[in-house]
């Protein structure tokens, strides 16, 4: 994943455990520039590894470390230049939910390497909405939540999301009914 996953992953710890506790993650892990480059791709294994050992390290869950920085993420992004993106891509949460993939395509612009997920949403109702997820990747649907609830956040929303039965090797992805 791109070096701007793991910054934020790095300023989630620091923030939140001060940077004594990023280095041991880093030390674990055996990552050891001094920084990660935003615009640069890495094997998505060290995005996976610094979860695992903040988790080992930080006695967190790994999913709700994942979760966290979901979360976390929709602030992040907007600080870190992306904000007249976000601002663009919806003045309602169901809108931006529909235009997830075009955000992903305007970084893909920047981003050549970047291998995002794929969404859609269908059977919108007043107060819910169903979103396809599909991704390249295992074991995001932790990471995934935190973002629609910083998006539901943004938008002064407490949303619920609950990951409805779907075949396995469905071809279409995860669906996720999302209730505010
Ligand atoms: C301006 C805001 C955003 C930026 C800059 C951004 C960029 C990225 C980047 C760089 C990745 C890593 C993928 C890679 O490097 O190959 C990623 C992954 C992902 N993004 Fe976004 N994104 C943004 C907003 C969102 C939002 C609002 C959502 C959903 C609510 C979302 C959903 C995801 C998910 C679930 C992944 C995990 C990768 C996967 O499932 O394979 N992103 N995004």
């Amino acid at each position: 994943m791109y070096g701007l996953v793991n910054k934020a992953i790095k300023d989630l710890v620091v923030e939140n455990h001060g940077q004594e506790k990023w280095q041991e993650i880093c030390t674990a892990v055996g990552f050891e520039e001094s920084d990660f480059i935003s615009m640069s791709p890495y094997p998505d294994k060290l995005t996976y590894d610094l979860v695992g050992a903040a988790s080992k390290i930080l006695k967190t869950d790994a999913n709700a470390i994942l979760e966290a920085f979901g979360e976390y993420w929709i602030l992040y992004t907007a600080e870190q230049g992306y904000g007249d993106l976000l601002d663009l891509s919806g003045a309602s949460f169901t809108e931006f939910l529909g235009n997830l993939d075009m955000l992903h395509l305007r970084i893909n612009n920047m981003m050549p390497e970047l291998k995002a997920p794929l969404f859609s949403t269908q059977n919108e109702t007043k107060n819910s909405v169903e979103l396809l997820y599909k991704s390249h990747r295992k074991g995001l649907v932790p990471m995934l939540i935190g973002l629609i609830k910083g998006l539901g956040k943004r938008f002064d929303m407490v949303v619920q999301i609950e990951e409805l039965p779907s075949a396995e090797s469905s071809e279409k992805g995860l669906v996720f009914k999302i209730t505010w």
